[in-house]
């Protein structure tokens, strides 16, 4: 592999979207961020610099970074988050990856606006498992919002209450021609005839999977979180926040008479308010013989999308992702466990905090948690600690294995819907086989959670709607093909069992996707030991890594 050199300056600029112009965080003033490419093998120096006056930090989401934790970018978790002023060169190497993948800010809500592509082409002369597409299309899903980020912080975290709504749904930036104001703002892919087009989805929005789908064509998947799969052809698809989806779009072999929406809108599940528009964008054909007609005269095909809750084509659409474990492209599933792990995730809440306005349930905060514990993040970098051998005060290897309340999960709610705040992990020796079931309860509405592991994929051995069932459920467990991933959705009200080998010494951030319940505690982080060959440690950290 070579290195490739990228800069990131941390500015602000003016973005103006549906009639709302304002002021936002972005790298090098673009919005989406800048596009990185690279192969399979390759280094990476990015360079970021930040010039404003919020802190920052960027994560490469679902890069492995083998060894190499201080370039996770996860805010006092990996680093201590670059200040206004200051710089960071994220030092990595691409091992055994290749695919689609995004970047983001990994600090409070930043990634609203700081978030791009991060496309990781095979090594040189190998071919994908697939036929060659004529073109690459990266399709990156954002949200906009007509207040300012901090408006939308301190609506979720300083009341307790529920987010401020997003005003759009985007691709590529852009809410498309369904918004009001925003016809301009539309993306527009121009496709030729009789082509195979790879399309690079990216889910970055922050609190919404989304089901996408284009009229009148059929997409065929072949890779999700930069693992291939095997391929199969869908109408609609379902995307959770922090996942990657790669699809084939064969566009048709004569010029149809017609435009064709490609549109995303959500699939929700829980409770509260969320944002039920549908951000579109249009598929064009290049060589419409009368270019001076406007696209608005032709038919425009609409795709139908499936409703909101429409839970069982979001499961259909999931049970259909198998590893394509070719002799070429393994799925290498531990076989045998070391560690068993069953944990809870699910809202709760805590007590108002004084001097606010609390909205939640009976005057108390919104609170979200994994074993009924809401992880408080801590004022210096928990990967330090760890290195430094100074944990102390910083966090505790004590994370509740077992449940605090067991209870039927999706059952009646508890009286009791407090959680305890607390800065607790699991501490794993190099190389423990892990299986871990991660269990939905409707202690406050049951609700669909995108878990996302940082450091590691895991294998999605099984999943079902209701209580976990220890006894029955294991046996039905697919240990031969099951989907590779770094984010997987945990349904709502049920579980998801995945594996993975912690081969990879430092600390993994674990957190649900959704922004809203990341912050209100839906994290965890787990503490991979050194193991005892040089290839097996966590490097020193680099001499310009950030001070809190
Ligand atoms: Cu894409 Cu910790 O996140």
């Amino acid at each position: 592999g070579i290195t490739r050199h990228y800069k990131f300056d941390i500015v602000l600029q003016n973005v103006t979207r549906l009639c709302h112009r304002k002021s936002i965080v972005t790298v090098n003033g673009q919005f989406p961020g800048p596009r990185i490419v690279a192969r399979e093998g390759d280094r990476l120096l990015i360079k970021v610099v930040n010039h404003v006056h919020n802190n920052i930090s960027i994560h490469w989401h679902g890069i492995r970074q083998l060894q190499t934790g201080w370039a996770d970018g996860p805010a006092y978790v990996t680093q201590c988050p670059i200040q206004t002023g200051h710089s960071y060169v994220y030092n990595f190497t691409i091992v055994g990856q290749r695919g689609t993948l995004f970047w983001h800010a990994h600090i409070s809500w930043l990634r609203s606006t700081v978030y791009g592509p991060l496309i990781i082409l095979p090594k040189r002369g190998v071919p994908y498992p697939f036929s060659k597409p004529y073109k690459e299309v990266p399709i990156i899903f954002g949200e906009w919002w007509n207040v300012d980020t901090e408006a939308v912080i301190s609506q979720a975290l300083q009341t307790g209450g529920g987010p401020n709504v997003s005003d759009a749904y985007t691709i590529n930036g852009l809410p498309g021609p369904l918004y009001n104001c925003s016809a301009k703002d539309t993306f527009k892919l121009k496709v030729k005839p009789g082509k195979t087009y790879l399309l690079r989805l990216i889910n970055a929005a922050l609190n919404d999977e989304l089901f996408f789908s284009i009229a009148n064509h059929s997409l065929t998947v072949v890779e999700v979180d930069a693992v291939y799969v095997k391929p199969f052809e869908t109408n609609t698809l379902v995307i959770a926040p922090g996942q990657t989806t790669n699809v084939l779009l064969n566009t048709k072999a004569k010029f149809p008479n017609a435009a064709f929406f490609m549109a995303a809108r959500p699939y929700v599940t829980g409770l509260g308010t969320f944002d039920n528009s549908t951000v579109a964008g249009i598929l064009e054909y290049d060589d419409f013989p009368h270019k001076t007609i406007s696209i608005r005269k032709l038919p425009l095909f609409k795709p139908l999308l499936p409703p909101l809750n429409d839970t069982s084509s979001a499961t259909n659409f999931t049970s259909k992702l198998r590893s394509l474990a070719s002799a070429q492209f393994p799925a290498n599933v531990p076989q045998k466990v070391d560690k068993r792990f069953f944990f809870t995730v699910g809202l709760g809440t805590i007590p108002c905090q004084h001097n606010r306005t609390c909205q939640g349930p009976n005057g108390t905060m919104f609170s979200a948690s994994v074993n009924n514990i809401s992880f408080v993040l801590p004022s210096t970098a928990l990967l330090q600690a760890h290195f430094s051998g100074q944990s102390n005060g910083v966090y505790s290897p004590d994370f509740p294995i077992n449940p605090i309340f067991p209870f039927n999960y999706t059952g009646t709610p508890p009286n009791n819907t407090m959680v305890s705040n607390g800065t607790k992990l699991v501490v794993l020796p190099f190389n423990t086989s892990v299986e871990l079931v991660m269990q939905d309860t409707s202690i406050l509405g049951a609700e669909s959670h995108p878990l996302h592991l940082h450091g590691f994929n895991f294998f999605v051995v099984g999943q079902g709607f209701g209580n976990f069932d220890p006894n029955n459920d294991p046996a039905k467990f697919n240990l031969v093909d099951p989907v590779e991933r770094n984010t997987v959705g945990i349904p709502s009200g049920g579980w998801v069992a995945m594996r993975f080998l912690a081969d990879n010494p430092g600390v993994w951030f674990m957190h649900c996707h959704l922004e809203v319940h990341t912050s209100w505690g839906l994290r965890m982080a787990w503490v991979v030991l050194d193991g005892k060959l040089p290839n097996q440690k966590l490097l020193p950290p680099p001499a310009d890594l950030p001070k809190c």
